[in-house]
């Protein structure tokens, strides 16, 4: 029985699952636990789990396959996320040593799960589905990021993709209300942070259940917020990408000059097979309002190559989307058949050769598109928010506004602290970074 109350908490997958885990861990240390660096040293071992494609699902069998011998100590394994969500008891099956299997829709009974698990029981399930309407809200988040505070405002997923496991993995769409929200940023700010970044596997569907704020109205709320230096937001979804978004944009100079907006594909027969619910010219034209603002916004996107059924011709189409936009920063993968999604039902008759080259025809000329972006940017002086450092190379790590990776170089004998604000001359251009000097 563990008695030990040390945990070990790795995260895989997306910036929800490592906001979530900044709460998770927050419950632990609220009913007495103490996080530990080694596996080895921990009496709970949590794993925070993705399944968004095959790869990513098969981490977590590996981490537990690598770690199992350890249960022989006394330890006791948890797996929690999306892995957890959508396999549920077979994990008891498949790893009869792990005690305790929840998704996020369930963490806010964390606490009677952590109670049951050290009175001994064995096979604790946290598996709502897609039944519930409540959002996993904590006062003791452990913020885990030194210059970054997240602010999940939306969970959940109604949208169906045909070929995404989300919707599955963490239940219906629910929005928290704006007021809570805010009083969250407020918390941030006076915990030092200047960056909030609002999270939601759809964060423009965003609702306000007291019906006072449009997401477009909460953005700007939060980048009102005292303290507040810089707002991001991620994912955004072309169905609900409101033009009032863009004009808030620019009118309130604290939101980022960056926008994610995932396509998926440029031709409109495979976003029909995909269920995306818009055509590549919907998209294009949300596209010209963001290049119509005053503001210099930039643009990334994620792209799936070889969806069951994607022709040569549908790919060219996405070439083509691809040189229209002129992204700063492209995410693609090639499809994955996940568990329980409609596509899995549809021949996926493209080889995993033929996958392969589209991605790397993909990538390749999305580098020359970023070589040509980013070598706008020479000359310029930008602000840059202080990351990291690299002491090895003697450079600090930023961030533009525009979310560029900006490495660069200062003057002072002591290096400026994550969340510090540097203006930077940029000096040198990459198909991915920009370098520099501070000025
Ligand atoms: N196969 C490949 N890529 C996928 N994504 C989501 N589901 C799959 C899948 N089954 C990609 C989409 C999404 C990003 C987070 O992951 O591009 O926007
Ligand atoms: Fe992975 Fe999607 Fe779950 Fe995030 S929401 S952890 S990307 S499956």
């Amino acid at each position: 029985m563990a008695t030990d109350k040390t945990f070990y908490l790795e995260t895989f997958g997306c910036q929800m699952n490592a906001h979530d885990s900044e709460k998770v861990i927050g419950t632990l240390q609220h009913e007495g636990y103490r996080q530990v660096e080694l596996e080895e040293d921990a009496g709970l071992i949590l794993y925070n789990t993705c399944s968004i494609r095959d790869k990513a699902e098969q981490k977590v069998f590996n981490r537990l396959n690598d770690h199992k011998k350890l249960y022989k100590a006394g330890k006791r394994f948890a797996v929690l996320g999306c892995v957890a969500q959508q396999e549920g008891e077979k994990i008891f099956e498949r790893a009869p040593y792990v005690s305790l299997v929840s998704g996020s829709a369930s963490y806010r009974k964390l606490p009677e799960m952590l109670v049951r698990l050290e009175a001994g029981e064995t096979r604790i399930t946290g598996l709502d589905d897609r039944q519930t309407e409540e959002t996993f809200e904590t006062e003791f988040t452990s913020r885990q990021n030194p210059y970054r505070g997240y602010i999940t405002i939306i969970e959940g997923c109604d949208k169906f993709c045909a070929y995404c496991v989300v919707p599955y993995t963490r239940g219906k769409e629910r929005s928290r209300t704006s007021t809570s929200v805010l009083a969250e940023a407020q918390r941030i700010a006076d915990q030092g942070y200047t960056e909030i970044q609002l999270l939601g596997q759809n964060v423009n569907s965003y609702r306000d259940p007291e019906g006072k704020r449009s997401f477009a109205e909460l953005l700007a709320a939060v980048g009102e917020v005292g303290g507040i230096r810089r707002v991001r937001f991620t994912t955004s979804h072309p169905r609900d990408f409101t033009r009032d978004i863009v004009e808030v944009i620019d009118q309130v100079p604290t939101l980022c000059d960056h926008v994610h907006l995932p396509v998926q594909s440029g031709s409109a027969r495979v976003l029909k097979l995909m269920a995306r619910e818009y055509t590549p010219e919907w998209y294009l034209e949300r596209i010209s309002w963001i290049k119509a603002a005053r503001r210099p916004i930039s643009l990334s996107t994620d792209i799936i190559v070889g969806f069951p059924g994607e022709t040569p011709d549908d790919f060219i189409q996405t070439m083509d989307l691809l040189a229209q936009v002129e992204f700063d920063c492209v995410y693609g993968f090639k499809y994955s058949g996940r568990p329980n999604t409609p596509a899995l039902t549809m021949i996926d008759s493209i080889s995993e050769a033929e996958k392969s080259a589209r991605l790397q025809v993909l990538l390749d000329r999305q580098r020359e598109i970023q070589r040509i972006n980013y070598s706008k940017h020479l000359g310029q002086v930008m602000e840059v928010m202080v990351e990291a450092h690299n002491p090895a190379r003697g450079q600090i790590i930023g961030r533009s506004s525009q979310n560029k990776p900006v490495n660069f170089t200062c003057g002072q004998a002591i290096a400026p602290a994550p969340g510090s604000y540097m203006q930077v001359k940029i000096t040198g251009t990459h198909p991915n970074s920009l370098t520099g000097e501070s000025v």
